[in-house]
């Protein structure tokens, strides 16, 4: 059974991008310090390079988070090695991130954000599920996608490997309400904290849709998503959300 279908009776701790209140973003500093800040697991974004490995960076260029400059897709891995990702971190591979966080005492959970937005014929899904299942750690993984073509195609890929949908209040009605939901298996629904009501949860529950909500910082939204019901919280801190949850 896929962890992430195994609730605590609590909602699940996960770290946005590592705990990248503390850390440099998506890097492994910033998976590490979640995993001693208690989370669950942590959510991630990945890319396809040049070379065609799997990183884990979130924006289509390195100019926000690096001391480089240029498109991700662009840049060969041995470049984007070369590259400092804050305090000293390399931006790591979707293979390096699992290999650092397996063997952990309670299965370290893995949201991965499959994020070929602006190029979505790439191949990253097939690549991801690659990865994956070369690691044989299919019961830790749930992806995600704002795209719901995307979220199909890992659907077809890896009927066995749960998916989300993203999305948040400021989207396109037909995004927003997930008009093709039906045309795209899932389990999970991923809508962003401004969208957290205890009956827009229940309404999701009773479709039989578990709910992880985003980007949720604050202790008065941390506290709002938990009584609203969700699943799972996804914030820059944990030990934030531990807090808050009192655990
Ligand atoms: O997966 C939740 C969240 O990460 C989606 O937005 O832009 O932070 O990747 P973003
Ligand atoms: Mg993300």
């Amino acid at each position: 059974m896929n962890h992430w279908l195994n609730q605590a009776g609590r909602p699940l701790i996960i770290g946005h991008r590592g705990a990248s209140a503390h850390a440099p973003e998506n890097t492994l500093a910033a998976f590490m310090l979640a995993q001693a800040q208690g989370a669950d697991g942590v959510e991630l974004d990945v890319m396809r390079c040049a070379t065609g490995e799997v990183v884990v960076i979130h924006d289509d260029t390195v100019n926000r988070t690096t001391d480089g400059e240029g498109r991700v897709r662009a840049l060969s891995l041995a470049a984007l090695r070369r590259l400092d990702a804050g305090n000293g971190e390399r931006i790591p591979t979707l293979d390096e991130v699992i290999t650092a966080t397996a063997g952990a005492p309670r299965p370290f959970l893995l949201n991965i954000e499959v994020k070929n937005y602006a190029t979505p014929f790439d191949g990253l899904e097939r690549l991801v599920v690659e990865v994956v299942r070369r690691h044989g750690c299919e019961d830790r993984v749930l992806f995600s996608s704002f795209n719901p073509l995307a979220v199909r195609r890992l659907a077809q890929l890896a009927p066995d490997i749960p998916r989300g949908i993203l999305y948040h209040h400021g989207m396109p009605v037909h995004l927003r309400e997930v008009w093709m939901a039906p045309l795209v298996p899932h389990e999970f629904r991923h809508p962003d904290i401004g969208l957290i009501t205890p009956a827009f949860v229940a309404k999701l529950k009773a479709q039989g849709k578990r709910v992880n909500t985003w980007t949720v910082n604050e202790r008065a939204d941390i506290v709002r998503a938990a009584t609203s019901g969700v699943h799972g919280i996804i914030g820059d801190s944990p030990l934030a959300i531990r807090e808050a949850l009192g655990i």
